[in-house]
């Protein structure tokens, strides 16, 4: 086993243990020192598309909380940090001047972690488009390529001193998908042609804002987030199985192929031929140095000729083992998904996020037993440790999420951190997982104290 590892151990650096959050979901502080709207903060107030109403507004109240929540990280033991900058926090109207107050919270941040011993690593895309550029067009607009290089720019002069990992952008078939072609998050469109112009001028984007931190941030190691998950039919049905296999293009592979492979699928190709122009493709296709995986669960489809993709969403079957928020809970999913995430991109993989959601709440003496979370994070953890022995080149993995946040559609209702937060007083109770991981992260450091071989404790 131990020589199983050292084969596949393909760096010698330590594996990172960290932590994910973004800026929407935990910072609140939405009008606070001239942050400018988001697409989130007003499609948080159309009636009706967020569980109870809820907003961003305060959300965790990070904003002004950093320092008591930079605490917890260091106290959980963790060598890296992943967060979102709110784009519309330092250009309120997206492109423009620099606000120099919100820029000047993320230096804090960067500062307040670096004292900690935490790396930080910034991603610059976690859906929160400033509603200004929304106003322009937004990501259907090819002149979101540019306002997206020029914010990346800024961001790696600003940074780049202090910080060397960044990420492009977070989950682009997510918030593609589910903002353009299925109205379930901002801007809520149900728009075949917006989702299909999104995609490629995201990956265009991508590709630009790559050379822009390249340029502005001198030994950046880039990299991109994907949530990839295994699309399956909801029946045998010739038509459900055709539904899955195009979740599965516009999920899986409508941005990581081209942005790594330099090529769309070819039915993609076809779709996207009207918005190509020539050179597109290698505008895209940037060398970059990781790539990011998200994943938590198998995701489903059935024919439906009424979306405007022709598919619908499907909840998996109901035998399986189901998560507190419903989803299916299958840790070899993610073992096979990792090893062929690594075998097809052939870069260095990090987890940026997995984790479990579920309704937790303090028991009567203020604790907060989470055992299914732990439960989730053994097993999940044990599976990535698998996918490692069998030579996937895996060399971090970030936990969703540090904080109870905002989550999205859901709004406050379900939780998904290793911290509780009562949001009536914003006070944060570490829930038993938090203890759990800090665990198997000093067991781990200790581990390879004793000798620089041994892996990761599964
Ligand atoms: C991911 C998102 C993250 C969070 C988790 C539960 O898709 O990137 O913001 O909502 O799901």
């Amino acid at each position: 086993m131990r020589e199983q590892y050292r084969k596949s151990a393909k760096s010698d650096e330590p594996f990172v243990w960290g932590a994910s959050t973004s800026a929407y979901q935990i910072e609140g502080a939405a009008t606070a020192d001239g942050r400018g709207p988001s697409i989130w903060d007003t499609y948080c107030r159309q009636k009706g598309k967020i569980a109870n109403g809820d907003t961003g507004d305060i959300a965790c109240d990070h904003y002004h909380r950093y320092v008591e929540d930079v605490a917890l990280l260091r106290d959980l033991g963790v060598n890296a940090y992943r967060f979102s900058i709110s784009w519309p926090r330092l250009l309120p109207r997206g492109r423009g001047k620099l606000n120099p107050l919100g820029a000047t919270f993320y230096d804090r941040l960067i500062d307040e972690l670096l004292a900690a011993g935490i790396e930080p690593w910034i991603c610059l895309y976690h859906w929160d488009l400033p509603q200004a550029l929304d106003d322009e067009g937004g990501w259907p607009h090819r002149d979101s390529v540019g306002w997206f290089a020029d914010y990346a720019t800024l961001v790696g002069h600003r940074y780049g001193d202090r910080v060397k990992r960044f990420a492009t952008f977070n989950e682009p078939g997510v918030f593609s998908l589910f903002g353009y072609a299925f109205g379930w998050q901002a801007p809520g469109l149900t728009d075949r042609q917006a989702f299909l112009r999104s995609v490629h001028h995201v990956n265009l984007a991508h590709g630009a804002a790559v050379d822009a931190l390249r340029g502005a941030v001198r030994d950046a190691k880039i990299g991109v987030i994907h949530n990839l998950q295994p699309c399956h039919a909801a029946s045998d049905k010739p038509e459900d199985q055709a539904a899955a296999a195009t979740l599965d293009l516009y999920w899986n592979r409508a941005f990581p192929d081209p942005q790594m492979l330099g090529y769309y699928p070819e039915r993609l190709a076809d779709e996207l031929a009207p918005y190509t122009l020539p050179g597109d493709l290698a505008a895209m296709s940037r060398p970059i140095d990781w790539f990011g995986l998200n994943h938590y669960s198998p995701i489903y489809a059935r024919a439906d000729q009424t979306g405007v993709l022709g598919f619908a969403w499907a909840g998996p079957p109901p035998d399986l083992p189901h998560s507190g928020v419903g989803w299916h809970v299958q840790p070899e999913a993610f073992r096979d998904t990792l090893i062929a995430v690594s075998e097809r991109y052939r870069l260095p993989v990090y987890v940026t996020e997995n984790g479990t959601g579920g309704k937790d709440a303090p028991d009567a003496q203020g604790r907060v037993a989470d055992g299914d979370r732990i439960a989730y994070l053994d097993a999940y953890i044990g599976a990535m440790q698998e996918a490692r022995a069998r030579g996937a080149d895996i060399r971090g993995y970030f936990v969703w999420s540090l904080l109870d946040n905002f989550e999205w559609g859901s709004g406050y209702r379900d939780r998904f951190g290793l911290v509780y937060v009562d949001y009536s007083t914003l006070r944060r109770i570490p829930k038993d997982s938090y203890h759990w991981y800090a665990a198997h992260i000093a067991s781990d450091a200790a581990a390879r104290a004793t000798d620089p071989h041994t892996p990761p404790k599964p």
